[in-house]
């Protein structure tokens, strides 16, 4: 429900162009002063969803509310929010001062306010001496620092920005989230971000909303998103996980054949149980040296082995497809690429999903 800590609200959004959905049905409340990320695949409805706060494009249903007021009244630059995108690019023949300066002369800001304005917001994103180049002389990561500080320097409530790290290389990318958190903690509104890069979502986020063919699927903190998936879509997409499918039925699961035991609140029909890499523990072959509580245990081979520094990967193909063990590399024993194990785990650090994914034999048939 929408309270006071809510600052804007979505309802129903739904977006089509002609036969095409792009949205099929949206809702989410945005919290006030939050980080909140929309993480997705391609083509997912993340930009739609953007593009209708900012006013950019018409919703086909459904509303909108920004403290309260419904925003499909006012035009996009009424709306009073500030944009970062990849490719919104800045004014060229302007100055960075300039163009930090430009949305305040819109506001019919004071001269003096103005210079006080645009000197704090490139001091903030650290670019103070760079105030009199030209775009063609700045790198791609300070051009997109000062399209940060001029979708700011008017204090908008809410900050939307689309990949604005998409074409910066990766060292850059990780200095700037870090500059992006520290912005954020600094201006107190509230981020709107957009990426398909799942690790930068749980970097910045204090929330993440993950999307899946136009819709949310779940919203949480990556805390909530790693530990509780609430669709295999989720689980998979967040993090690494071992998927092992089969058939709930009188409170067990079976998988090719063969029960494992399951412990919570338990589906029934198609589903599946998802582990997380560092609950697995790994074994020779006979089983001798899992803990006890590890009771489901399974058989593979080592397709492949990943030294992550402090962790090591293993890759382990079984009946059930690829498995994922991690094992702090303290503890990780001689094995070899195409060596015989057993891995296992306990019920309680299995999450079980019901299976709704398409069956592969229907994708292979269209
Ligand atoms: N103008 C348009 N006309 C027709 N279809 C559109 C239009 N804009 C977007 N779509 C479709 O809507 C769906 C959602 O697109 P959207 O741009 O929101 O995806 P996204 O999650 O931002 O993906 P990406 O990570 O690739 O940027 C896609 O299937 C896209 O093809
Ligand atoms: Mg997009």
């Amino acid at each position: 429900m929408e309270n006071d800590s809510t600052i804007l609200s979505l309802r129903g959004l739904v977006k089509r162009y002609g036969e095409a959905t792009a949205l099929e049905r949206v809702d989410l409340d945005v919290r006030r002063g939050e980080f909140l990320t929309f993480l997705g695949p391609s083509g997912s409805g993340k930009t739609t969803t953007l593009n209708l706060i900012a006013g950019f494009i018409e919703a086909t249903e459904g509303s909108m509310l920004l403290d309260g007021e419904p925003l499909e009244k006012l035009q996009a630059h009424e709306r009073n929010l500030g944009v970062v995108f990849q490719h919104y690019a800045l004014f060229p023949h302007m100055t960075a001062s300039g163009n930090v300066e430009f949305p305040l002369k819109q506001r019919k800001m004071s001269k003096s306010e103005r210079t006080t304005a645009v000197q704090a917001a490139l001091e903030m994103v650290r670019l103070g001496s760079y105030a009199d180049r030209y775009p063609r002389q700045l790198s791609g990561g300070q051009q997109q620092r000062v399209a940060l500080a001029r979708a700011v320097v008017y204090r908008p409530p809410i900050l939307l920005m689309d990949e604005p790290l998409g074409a910066l290389d990766k060292k850059l990318r990780e200095w700037l989230q870090l500059e992006l958190r520290r912005i954020h903690r600094e201006l107190g509104s509230t981020f709107i971000y957009v990426t398909h890069d799942q690790e930068e979502a749980l970097v910045l986020s204090d929330r993440i909303a993950v999307f899946n063919e136009g819709r949310i699927e779940q919203i949480g903190s990556a805390h909530d998103l790693y530990d509780a998936p609430e669709t295999l879509f989720v689980g998979r997409f967040i993090g690494e996980s071992t998927v092992i499918k089969g058939t709930f039925a009188d409170g067990r699961f079976t998988a090719a054949g063969r029960g494992l035991q399951v412990t919570g609140s338990i589906p029934s029909g198609r589903g599946a149980v998802l582990i997380r890499p560092e609950n697995l523990a790994i074994s020779g072959p006979d089983g001798t040296g899992l803990p006890d509580r590890a009771v489901n245990r399974i058989e593979g081979t080592i397709e492949d082995i990943v030294y992550l520094g402090p962790a090591r990967k293993y890759n382990i193909a079984t009946e059930h497809g690829t498995a994922i063990v991690r094992v702090p590399e303290r503890e990780a024993a001689a094995a070899r690429i195409g060596d015989r194990v057993m891995f296992g785990w306990a019920p309680d650090d299995a999450v079980l999903l019901a299976d709704t994914e398409t069956p592969v034999e229907a994708v292979s048939a269209t």
